[in-house]
């Protein structure tokens, strides 16, 4: 590229971001990001340009990415509606499809109606934008994912933030603030990188004492925590009702797309209202039916959600007797924090090393030196990998000058 012109006000973003990646991947074993799986079908096994490894950093917590069920739907939605939609979903992209996932997705919610994007990022852009603008506020905790970030500084909104898992902190945000407007208070229902939960009941009185909404992001809790896998509200017994629930169909529903859930008018006003709705072109036909299938078999197969609670609880009673620090976790998400961005480095090519694969999440996802590998549990998980990885990670800890000893 010709660093001068119009291209060299460019150059410092660029020269920087090269150097960042030189500084942690600096040989092909030290690669760590968009790196290409191909993730077995019927094992947490993955291939890593010709290395067999487990995989224990992916998303899809009810190992249902390549079950039989999940795929035939897909295949037959493809078949009957073709590969894509043809336009927005309040013009010609609607199709039946969508309507029976929006049923099932208000089912599994408990809730009255539920609209889906074409992304979980879509979902919370759309709703947050559709709900607050200028002369509202949003109240987000700290660690709160980046989609729900975007999200309040499009809106246009005032954004409060507080200090994570704190409701004394969002009382007092809340105290402190004139707004005339809506007060909309949002939380992740399981933080994805430290696998901890929002504190329900103290959020909810919070949210009450002032006169303000709570929206959860169930992206990590929907298939995951609850006696059934329906999320945060079901994990705190439903005694604790949320006023707006959203997650995604990327996770444990291994498929594309987003939800919100909700009260009937609520829907009805975000889907005139929720900008990537509105604008960007309806979810797929394949995607859609993946959706549908695997919400389905979620309702019938809760042995999936125990075993991955059961084996998420003994890869952290393991690892932590061994002394790796797992933070605040409580779910299937497990961090291994380990520090310095580079030791995380060092340490996922241990790791590697040992077979396993452990993703490192570096700053500025996450705080100065609390740099980590988030290692995730699944319902695809055997009892012996789950072994095997606690051992891989312990083996490569007594490697790794910043954790040996
Ligand atoms: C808490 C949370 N919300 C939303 C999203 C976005 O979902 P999607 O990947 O479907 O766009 C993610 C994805 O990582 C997430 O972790």
């Amino acid at each position: 590229m010709d660093p001068t012109g119009p291209w060299a006000a460019l150059e410092p973003k660029l020269a920087a971001t090269r150097k960042r990646v030189q500084e942690l991947e600096w040989e092909p074993q030290r690669r760590n990001s968009f790196v290409p799986y191909t993730v077995d079908r019927d094992s947490a096994h993955a291939d890593a340009g010709g290395q067999r490894c487990l995989m224990m950093s992916g998303y899809s917590y009810l190992g249902l990415g390549g079950d039989e069920r999940v795929i035939d739907a897909a295949r037959r939605a493809l078949s009957v509606y073709g590969t894509g939609c043809h336009g927005v979903r309040a013009l010609a992209g609607t199709i039946p499809l969508h309507e029976e996932l929006e049923e099932e997705v208000a089912r599994v919610a408990n809730r009255e109606a539920a609209m889906v994007f074409s992304s979980g990022y879509a979902a919370n852009v759309g709703t947050v934008g559709g709900l607050v603008g200028p002369g509202d506020t949003v109240f987000i905790d700290k660690y709160d994912h980046a989609s729900i970030v975007d999200g309040c500084r499009l809106s246009g909104a005032t954004v409060s933030r507080f200090r994570h898992n704190d409701p004394a902190h969002l009382d007092r945000r809340l105290a402190s603030s004139s707004t005339r407007g809506v007060r909309l208070v949002i939380v992740d229902s399981v933080y994805s990188m430290d696998g901890d939960i929002a504190p329900l009941p103290e959020l909810r009185r919070v949210c009450d004492a002032h006169n303000a909404l709570l929206m959860v992001d169930e992206a990590h809790a929907l298939g995951v925590i609850g006696a059934t896998g329906r999320g945060i509200e079901e994990h705190f017994d439903n005694a604790v009702p949320v006023d707006i629930k959203l997650g995604t169909l990327s996770k444990a529903i291994p498929s594309m797309g987003g939800w919100v859930a909700g009260h009937r008018d609520l829907i009805a006003h975000l889907r005139y209202a929720a900008r990537p709705f509105l604008f960007s072109a309806a979810l797929a036909p394949a995607s859609a039916a993946a959706g549908l299938e695997a919400l389905r078999i979620l309702q019938r197969e809760p042995e999936r959600v125990t075993h991955i609670q059961r084996e998420s609880e003994r890869l952290r009673a393991n690892l932590t007797t061994a002394g790796l620090r797992t933070g605040a976790s409580s779910t299937a998400v497990i961090p291994l924090i380990i520090g310095s961005d580079e030791a995380t480095y060092d340490y996922a090519t241990a790791c590697r090393r040992e077979g396993v694969i452990g993703l490192p999440v570096v700053t500025p996802a996450v705080p100065n030196n609390l740099a980590r590998l988030r290692v995730a549990v699944t319902a695809i998980h055997t009892k012996a990998d789950i072994d095997t990885a606690a051992e891989a990670f312990r083996a490569a800890a007594n490697t790794c000058p910043a954790l040996a000893g």
